[in-house]
């Protein structure tokens, strides 16, 4: 990308790599069938695409465990097919962005199996956080479970136990040791050196950690902490001298290397640090994620949102889907949750999700109809709004979860963990359609590795290109009619409308979405693009552009 600020209002496509096309026949997605698939996302009109983890990986967490930063799964491909991959995208005007995931390794990184290997109080094993277990019993040195579920340390045998915030196969690094640093330095290099133009980071918040209060706290009292300089895992003060090296860093390539992290804090202000031009650069806005399709939640979002984005000098980002969550045309197909209810977090499906976990994933109430309809609406809203966004593939298609997954298909720990409970993230992460029939719908020769319903037959890519009212077709026209809407945007301003509804211009570029069921009075002008049919009235749960 040669504008420095291209990533401020970019449409960027996430790819979870093992899913999006296998070329080899392996079951697995691979780089080559992504490159196969350029054509594809230039048609789309997406400005640049961020990759999943592509790394080695024994795959406990879908590769966000990493065995080495610097090169690419054999069941994915090679570096040179890497190489080949950002070529083409760069040819058809792509950025490349790719996830660093600095929190933890996985356990069969070389490090940590050296630090496995050594001595207590080693220096391979200061590189993570090794403790010694407590008491008698050589219990673990707290009560704190990871995110997966279980305990989040892992004994080793010899009296010492290791941290690890998710599964036990991701140890967690420990950020106050200059080779850990030096490494992702290193990493960050090695794929700027290759030409990526940024980078998405992993658990951005986590990094630095404080293991020194000895008893640690309890899962209770770190529960009650406010994330922040205090809270031993979250939010501390010390990121920002680690991500002012890593801007350093992104600051030596011209344009720079861009950045942004995952960042999930309930206290919005403080995202504002992440999103600096002396920190990342961009922290994503999750909110969307975990609100109803309601009209006052997405005013609060995108008001919060916005400032939060202007104090930090940065643009919001907007997300509805990603490989983590139920996809929207899932959540939004089930009914609405009761106003202010309080969120409930668990593990890594929240409380939509957790609704959706209720229904036993297969709920007759899930309006399968009116879920696409409102994802279209709340797409069209958040493509409108001032800043860059991020879409989940397949959400193109509009796609939404396979929930009906058998137990023995399926991968995430989350499942694993949570026994009974928790049903996990697989559901979003099955492999895209791209014909109506052969095998795997077109995705690969031999099959897909995880189970396609028979439903993604009539979403599939082949299906909706030659469906001129098909979402594809719908998402094509909104990307590219957005991109000549840009050029000539004006500030943004809320404009005045009825109850459940939103309406906000930017200049002439005029967005109208109706939350509720039934239609409402089109405003006055030119319509220029709607999520459903619009004749003379706004329908329920639809969005329209006005010029
Ligand atoms: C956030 C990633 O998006 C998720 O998929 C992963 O499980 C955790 N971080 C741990 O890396």
């Amino acid at each position: 990308m040669t504008q420095p600020e291209w990533w401020r209002d970019a449409v960027v496509y996430q790819i979870y790599p093992r899913s999006f096309a296998d070329l080899d026949g392996n079951t697995i997605g691979d780089l080559a069938g992504i490159t196969s698939r350029v054509p594809y996302l230039a048609k789309l009109g997406v400005d640049a695409v961020w990759l999943s983890p592509f790394y080695p990986s024994a795959l406990a967490d879908g590769g966000y465990d990493v065995d080495d930063y610097r090169d690419v799964d054999p069941a994915i491909g090679t570096l040179a097919e890497f190489d080949e991959l950002t070529a083409a995208l760069h040819a058809a005007g792509i950025g490349v962005i790719v996830d660093i995931v600095p929190n933890h390794s996985s356990n069969r990184h070389a490090w940590f199996q050296e630090a496995l290997a050594s001595p207590k109080g080693s220096p391979a094993r200061e590189r993570y956080i090794f403790r010694d277990g407590v008491g008698p019993d050589c219990a673990p040195p707290s009560d704190w479970t990871g995110a997966f579920g279980g305990s989040a340390w892992e004994p080793v045998g010899d009296g010492q136990y290791y941290y690890h915030m998710f599964a036990p196969e991701q140890p967690d690094w420990n950020w106050d040791d200059p080779d850990v640093r030096a490494e992702f330095i290193k990493t960050l290099r090695f794929w700027a050196d290759r030409g990526v133009d940024g980078f998405r980071i992993d658990v951005a918040a986590a990094l630095a950690k404080d293991f020194s209060a000895n008893p640690l706290p309890s899962a209770a009292e770190l529960a009650a902490l406010p994330a922040g300089p205090d809270h031993p895992l979250f939010d501390r003060d010390e990121l920002d001298g680690i991500y002012a090296e890593w801007r350093a860093v992104f600051n030596e390539y011209d344009p720079p290397r861009f950045a942004v992290g995952e960042v999930w804090l309930e206290d919005k202000r403080r995202l504002a640090r992440y999103a600096t031009g002396e920190s990342l650069g961009q922290a994503f806005n999750f909110d969307l994620l975990r609100a109803d399709f309601r009209a006052a939640d997405f005013r609060d979002i995108v008001t919060t949102n916005l400032d939060i984005a202007g104090i930090a000098g940065s643009s919001s980002t907007w997300v509805l889907s990603n490989h983590d969550v139920v996809r929207h045309a899932s959540r939004y197909g089930l009914p609405l949750t009761t106003p202010g209810a309080p969120f409930v977090g668990q593990g890594p499906t929240w409380d939509r999700d957790r609704k959706w976990l209720l229904t036993g994933g297969t709920d007759p109430a899930q309006d399968v109809g009116l879920g696409l309809r409102r994802a279209k609406a709340a797409t069209a809203f958040i493509l409108a709004l001032p800043g860059s966004t991020y879409l989940y593939q397949g959400e193109e298609l509009g796609l939404r979860e396979v929930a009906d997954l058998p137990a023995s298909a399926r991968q995430d720990p989350s499942f694993f963990r949570n026994p009974g409970f928790e049903v996990g993230r697989d559901g979003c992460r099955v492999p895209l359609p791209w014909t109506a029939c052969g095998p795997s719908f077109g995705f690969g020769p031999a099959g897909a590795h995880l189970p396609q319903p028979a439903w993604f037959a009539a979403y599939a890519v082949s299906v909706e290109d030659a469906d001129r009212d098909s979402t594809l077709n719908w998402y094509r026209a909104a990307l590219k009619l957005r991109k000549e809407l840009l050029a000539a945007v004006g500030p943004f301003e809320w404009v005045d409308s009825p109850a459940d509804t939103l309406h906000f211009r930017r200049g002439k570029w005029q967005c109208f979405t109706n939350f509720a069921d039934d239609p409402v009075a089109l405003p006055a002008g030119e319509v220029l693009l709607a999520s459903s049919p619009v004749d003379g009235a706004v329908p329920g749960a639809t969005t329209v552009w006005l010029g």
